[in-house]
């Protein structure tokens, strides 16, 4: 035999043991838990036929503990392709080899997707279905996860990271999810923990399943970690697939643009008689968002997950923008801890990758309560002003109904920093409500009058005919335009439009101190 021969055998013989682990047995072994194979999941992810597979041969090859780590490919499939046509990089873990485990190898080629992805300018997405550490390797398998992490913050607002997981993620390893932008799990196959069910018990003898404890449910409502949960995989990397089309592929670039056949010019009649005429009544602000939008079309963020504030990418015209709209549906639209957290995280994301903001605003104030001053609503509510006033792409408002207060700083005012700032005919801006106002400056009055109910309501509609109306803002220059709410589509094209050259300077520093 030749020399290329005997090569190219060593490469056969390698190249069947690395199919054996793919084996009919693995795979039924996957699909019998409801989860797709590692290679499956990619074959959905990429453009047909453009995956490209790096370091397919890869291995620990040392035995520990008397457990051997050899397994070509150390238990993660990596390569790039196309997503849509755009490149990407991928990591995606296989359980069916060593549970998915995190070696020094396994961990290595993670670490060269990162790097070349930061590199090219490339989202990176990771497949996750891992054990965690690989026990048997010990400190090595620590130190792989921190070099992930500190690559995760690196590429930080640079690239788009996007976490999905697709079986377990337990310990140490849920903190490289976290640090990246998004968060996909599969409904019943996927679950997050710091520590799982057994150490639960031991230290606190309390009784919890996996579910319960770190299901995609529990994170999309309970504690805000997931943002998207599908009930398949299928659903859940179309899901990713349609968020990614919002994104640049980094931060050098502006989002692609989505040809419409949706007018610019269009004016939408129904957008007039949708705020009740009764200030207390509740109305759901995405039949708003829905009537504006390019084609009614919007995919919603956390969406069960402090409701009381809707974060979503949409498109006007073709770009991509993100929208923060307080939800009058659920509390009343207040804003509290975790919807202050919700959408400043949403904003820092919007900031980072050129994407427009748009808040549409009907918010009676911070959500008063012992439980939200003694959990931090100060630290928590400081987060989103600090994101409203940092960030830098275009941001415009419309006011839609209350605007009170605090609240009404906090949600792009003008003076935080807003570009363009609307406000319907049914706007109500003020430092507070009609009934506190009135009970505070004539708590005398009130006190002595024949029928207080009579004249407070009297009171509290002259509070709103001279003070709580969105023309005393327009006099002042707070609000630049009032406008009809039937030409709120064309109002925010023509306004992106003006500020599509935007550019701010911001003083040199080495980072701000954001309230974390
Ligand atoms: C090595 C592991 C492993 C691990 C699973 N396996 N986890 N091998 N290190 N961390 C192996 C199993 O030995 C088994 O091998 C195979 O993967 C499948 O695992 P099963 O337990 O049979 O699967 P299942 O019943 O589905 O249970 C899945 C699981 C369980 C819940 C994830 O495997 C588990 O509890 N694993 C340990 C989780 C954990 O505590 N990880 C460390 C967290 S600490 P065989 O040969 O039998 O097929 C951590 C620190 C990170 O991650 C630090 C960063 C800061």
């Amino acid at each position: 035999m030749d020399v290329n021969g005997k090569l190219f055998k060593r490469y056969t013989s390698r190249y069947e043991s690395y199919l054996k682990q793919y084996s009919r047995e693995n795979t039924e072994k996957q699909h019998a838990k409801g989860k797709l194979t590692a290679i499956e999941r990619i074959e959905l992810l990429f453009d047909q036929g453009t995956f490209e597979e790096i370091d397919a041969f890869m291995t620990a090859a040392e035995t520990n503990f008397g457990k051997s780590t050899k397994a070509f490919g150390d238990g993660v499939i990596t390569g790039f392709g196309n997503i849509s046509g755009r490149l990407a990089f991928v990591y995606a873990q296989d359980f069916t080899v060593m549970g998915g485990s995190l070696g020094a190898a396994h961990a290595a080629k993670i670490i060269k997707m990162q790097d070349m992805a930061l590199k090219m300018g490339a989202p990176i997405i990771g497949l996750i279905d891992s054990g965690g550490a690989r026990i048997q390797e010990g400190v090595a398998s620590l130190a792989g996860y921190s070099g992930i992490f500190r690559r995760n913050v690196e590429a930080s607002g640079v690239i788009p990271q996007i976490s999905v997981i697709m079986g377990p993620a337990a310990g140490g390893a849920v903190y490289s999810p976290a640090l990246t932008d998004f968060i996909f799990m599969t409904a019943k196959t996927s679950y997050m923990f710091v520590t799982g069910p057994d150490v639960v018990k031991q230290v606190l003898n309390e009784d919890v399943s996996f579910e319960d404890l770190g299901g995609a449910s529990t994170h999309s409502k309970k504690s805000g970690v997931a943002d998207f949960v599908f009930e398949d995989e299928e659903n859940t990397i179309l899901g990713l697939k349609r968020l990614l089309s919002y994104f640049p592929s980094n931060n050098l670039e502006n989002p692609p643009f989505v040809l419409t056949d949706d007018t610019a010019d269009r004016i939408e009649e129904r957008l007039r008689d949708i705020v009740p005429d009764d200030a207390n009544k509740a109305y759901d602000v995405r039949d708003v968002i829905k009537l504006i939008v390019d084609n009614g079309r919007f995919m919603e963020v956390a969406e069960n997950f402090a409701a009381n504030i809707v974060v979503c990418f949409a498109r006007l015209a073709g770009q991509s923008i993100g929208i923060i709209a307080n939800q009058p549906k659920v509390l009343a639209g207040t804003l509290d801890i975790n919807s202050s957290i919700k959408a400043a995280r949403f904003i820092r994301f919007c900031d980072s990758f050129n994407i427009p903001i748009i808040t549409l605003e009907d918010v009676p104030g911070f959500l008063p309560g012992i439980d939200q001053e003694h959990a931090g609503i100060i630290r928590h509510g400081a987060k989103l002003l600090y994101a409203y006033a940092d960030s830098t792409v275009p941001k415009i408002t419309v006011i839609l109904r209350k605007s009170y207060g605090g609240a009404y700083c906090v949600m792009n005012s003008k003076n935080l920093g807003g570009d363009f700032n609307f406000a319907w005919p049914s706007a109500e801006i003020a430092v507070m409500g009609p009934d506190g106002a009135v009970a505070i400056l004539y708590r005398k009055e009130l006190a002595e009058s024949k029928d207080p109910a009579k004249l407070k309501k009297e009171l509290a509609a002259k509070y709103r005919e001279e003070i709580a109306n969105p023309y005393i803002a327009d006099e002042k220059g707070y609000i630049d335009e009032v406008i009809d709410p039937a030409y709120t589509r064309v109002k925010l094209i023509r306004a992106l439009k003006a500020l599509e050259n935007k550019h701010v300077l911001t003083p040199q520093r080495k980072h701000g101190n954001i309230p974390l």
